[in-house]
């Protein structure tokens, strides 16, 4: 464990952004996290400003536009045990540092259902309630049971429960009231014995049958997953991206009916609020730079907008960061201009 100076973190995010920290150290234990809070350049920087310490996960939903002027923290806590069990449940504590899939794998195969919708989600679990990751008709918090998390100010450990961390569409308290003063440590999930499966989202169905699948089982579900998501979104170990750039905004459903008499073939799926969540990826593809090229499959230099889903930014190779950001002011302007609707950024920028 040692702090190291003017690092690159091009490895250390998805986007593989070249940006520097002026700090960077690793951690992989919630003692050893401690021990570097002491370090001088450490603990002043500190106090000084909070916002100057940024953990990292997988660093696979940021986007760094400029070098980092502070101390990286790289969560490696490991480890993954049962902590409890009811009739109908199973309790599973994760290290913060343990990798999503392999996780969401290990349940898998112990035939711990709810988590097989949430299959090939980059990054590590630590990130997963900050996040509410979700895809395929699952979040976290459904499967959410506690976490605990470091204060960096104060110097000790504190518990959350599901109702302490405010879940919202990509929100938690710890992207909110809390940014930038917990450091997650561990997660535990609470995981069912038996499964409810849920393939009535998106192309699950399909998917399951174009596999010839007979029964139903969380493998079955999970496979299906992956094999959708690896067909439409880019591999970030093959084209730099973080997912959806973009979150997918929610309008009224008076706003939708006038917008869908103007563009009726707009996306939007309407939520148990009355409200309707537009797909981004279709107001995206449906503008561009000018009004004979789509967004979709757009490229400036190294910053593009992935083909085969405009909802993902990428970089081909050395676009720098603060490219991808005026790539991403563009769209939103245009989307703006077209729909009157605000897109807002998913991925965090640094
Ligand atoms: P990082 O990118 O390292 O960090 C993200 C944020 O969390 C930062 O603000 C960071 O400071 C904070 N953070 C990280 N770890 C901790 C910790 N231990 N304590 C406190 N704060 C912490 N997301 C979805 O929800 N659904 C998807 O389907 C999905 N698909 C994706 C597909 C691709 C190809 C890619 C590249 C990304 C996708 N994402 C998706 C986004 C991303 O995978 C998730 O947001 C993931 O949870 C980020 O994890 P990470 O460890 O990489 O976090
Ligand atoms: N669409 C287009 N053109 C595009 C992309 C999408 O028209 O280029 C339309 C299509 O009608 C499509 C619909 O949008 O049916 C929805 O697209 P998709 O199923 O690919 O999902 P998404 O809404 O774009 C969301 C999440 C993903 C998650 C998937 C599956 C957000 C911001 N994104 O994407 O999460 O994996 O659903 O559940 O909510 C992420 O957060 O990084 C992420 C990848």
């Amino acid at each position: 464990m040692k702090v190291q100076s003017g690092i690159s973190l091009k490895g250390f995010n998805t986007f593989g952004i070249d940006a520097k920290a002026k700090y960077f150290a690793a951690f992989s234990s919630v003692d050893e996290l401690g021990q570097l809070l002491q370090y001088d350049d450490v603990r002043a920087k500190a106090q000084k400003n909070q916002t100057n310490i940024l953990v990292l996960g997988g660093g696979s939903n940021m986007l760094f536009t400029k070098d980092f002027d502070g101390i990286v923290l790289k969560n490696g806590i490991k480890g993954i045990e049962k902590v409890q069990e009811d009739e109908a449940h199973v309790y599973i504590k994760a290290g913060a540092g343990e990798n999503w899939h392999q996780f969401v794998l290990y349940c898998i195969n112990n035939n711990l259902a709810g988590i097989e919708n949430l299959s090939l989600i980059p990054g590590n679990v630590g990130a997963s309630p900050m996040q509410n990751i979700g895809a395929y008709g699952v979040e976290i918090k459904d499967i959410f049971y506690s976490l605990e998390a470091f204060h960096l100010h104060e110097k000790r450990m504190v518990t959350f429960n599901l109702n302490d961390c405010n879940f919202g569409y990509r929100e938690s308290v710890f992207k909110k009231q809390f940014k930038n003063q917990f450091v997650i440590t561990s997660v535990t999930y609470r995981l069912n014995k038996k499964p409810v499966f849920n393939t009535s989202y998106g192309a699950i169905e399909q998917e399951l049958e174009k596999m010839g699948v007979q029964e139903l089982s969380i493998k079955a579900i999970s496979d299906a997953v992956i094999h959708i998501r690896s067909s439409k979104l880019p591999d970030p170990a093959v084209i730099g991206n973080a997912g959806s750039f973009f979150k997918n905004p929610e309008i009224d459903k008076n706003s939708f009916d006038v917008l869908q008499k103007q563009f009726p073939a707009i996306v939007g799926y309407q939520l148990p609020s009355g409200n309707v969540k537009l797909a981004a990826g279709w107001l995206i593809e449906q503008c561009g730079p000018n009004d004979s090229v789509s967004w979709k499959g757009y490229r400036k230099g190294d910053a593009g907008c992935h083909a085969k889903q405009a909802l993902v930014l990428v970089n081909y190779g050395t676009a720098k960061g603060d490219e991808i950001y005026a790539l991403s002011e563009e769209i939103i302007a245009s989307v703006l201009q077209k729909f009157s609707v605000t897109l807002e950024r998913e991925v965090n920028i640094i």
